[in-house]
C-alpha cells in the first residue's frame, strides 16, 4: 500500500528548543533534541511536500529536500513562524519553546559582585507560538495546526485542555513519564486527539512506542487523511 502523497502541500514545523539570552554569554533553555521535528519534516519531504523547518539549535542535519531557518529565542521563532503563516496549508509545532524569556538581556557579562550571594532575573511570558497560529482568521490564510504536548501525568486531560484553549486542530500527546519515549530519546509513544469535520474534538488514536521516524509517518498519514476529509466536506 502507497502511503498518501503530500505533493503539493506546503509545511512549516518547529523543531527543537529555544534559547533565551541572559547575557551575551549564557542563557535559558531545555533538553529538547529536535528528533520528532525533523523525523516530520524528512517523512513529509520524502512524500513530496515543500517542507520548511523553523529550528532552534540542535546537533542534526536538515533532512534531503527541506529547507531550514535557525533561530535561537521564541520571539525569533514566532517572528519566522508568523512570515509563513500565511503560506502554508499546515503548521506542526513541534518545538520546546521557553514559557518565559529574561525581561531583559544584559548588554555585557554578568559578573559576579562580592558580597552577593543571590541574583534574581525577572522573567517575562513568550508568546504562545502556536496559539498564535491558530488564532488566525481564515481568510488571513489559517493553515490546519497540529500540536505537541509533553505531559507527566493526566495525559488525556491536558492535552485535550491544550486542543480546545489553543485552538488546535489536532494535538499529538506524549507521556514523558515512560522510561526510554520521548525527550531526547529515538523512540516515542503518543496518544492523537483531533477534530472532525464539524470541528469537535472527538478523534482519538493511540500510537504504541516505536521509532520516531515510524511515527512521524503515522501522524503524517492522519493529517493527510483529515485533510482530505476536509477537502471532501
Ligand atoms: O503549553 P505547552 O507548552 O505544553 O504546549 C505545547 C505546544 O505548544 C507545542 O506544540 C509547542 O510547540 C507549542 N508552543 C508554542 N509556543 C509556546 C509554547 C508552546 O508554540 N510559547
Amino acid at each position: 500500500l502507497r502511503p498518501p502523497d503530500a505533493s503539493g502541500l506546503k509545511i512549516a514545523i518547529t523543531a527543537g528548543p529555544t534559547l533565551e539570552p541572559i547575557d551575551p554569554v549564557r542563557y535559558l533553555s531545555n533538553h529538547s533534541s529536535g528528533k520528532m521535528g525533523y523525523a516530520l519534516a524528512s517523512a513529509a519531504a520524502e512524500r513530496g511536500a515543500d517542507v520548511t523547518l523553523i529550528s532552534g539549535p540542535v546537533n542534526l542535519d536538515t533532512p534531503p529536500g527541506v529547507t531550514r531557518i535557525d533561530v535561537n529565542s521564541a520571539l525569533e521563532m514566532s517572528e519566522a513562524a508568523n512570515r509563513l503563516a500565511e503560506h502554508i496549508d499546515v503548521f506542526i509545532g513541534c518545538a520546546a519553546v521557553a514559557d518565559y524569556r529574561v525581561a531583559q538581556a544584559a548588554e555585557h557579562k554578568l559578573k559576579k559582585t562580592p558580597g552577593r550571594d543571590e541574583l534574581t532575573l525577572t522573567l517575562v511570558k513568550n508568546p504562545d507560538i502556536i496559539a498564535e497560529i491558530a488564532a488566525r482568521p481564515p481568510a488571513s490564510g489559517r493553515p490546519y495546526v497540529v500540536g505537541f504536548a509533553a505531559e507527566t501525568r493526566d495525559l488525556e486531560t491536558y492535552a485535550r485542555d491544550k486542543l480546545t484553549r489553543k485552538k488546535l486542530d489536532m494535538i499529538v500527546a506524549n507521556d514523558v513519564s515512560q522510561d526510554g519515549v520521548g525527550f531526547g530519546s529515538d523512540h516515542n509513544a503518543a496518544l492523537l486527539l483531533w477534530r472532525d469535520a464539524d470541528g469537535s474534538p472527538s478523534q482519538r488514536r493511540e500510537l504504541p512506542t516505536q521509532t520516531k521516524p515510524a511515527m512521524a509517518a503515522a501522524i503524517l498519514d492522519i493529517i493527510l487523511g483529515c485533510l482530505a476529509k476536509r477537502h471532501d466536506t
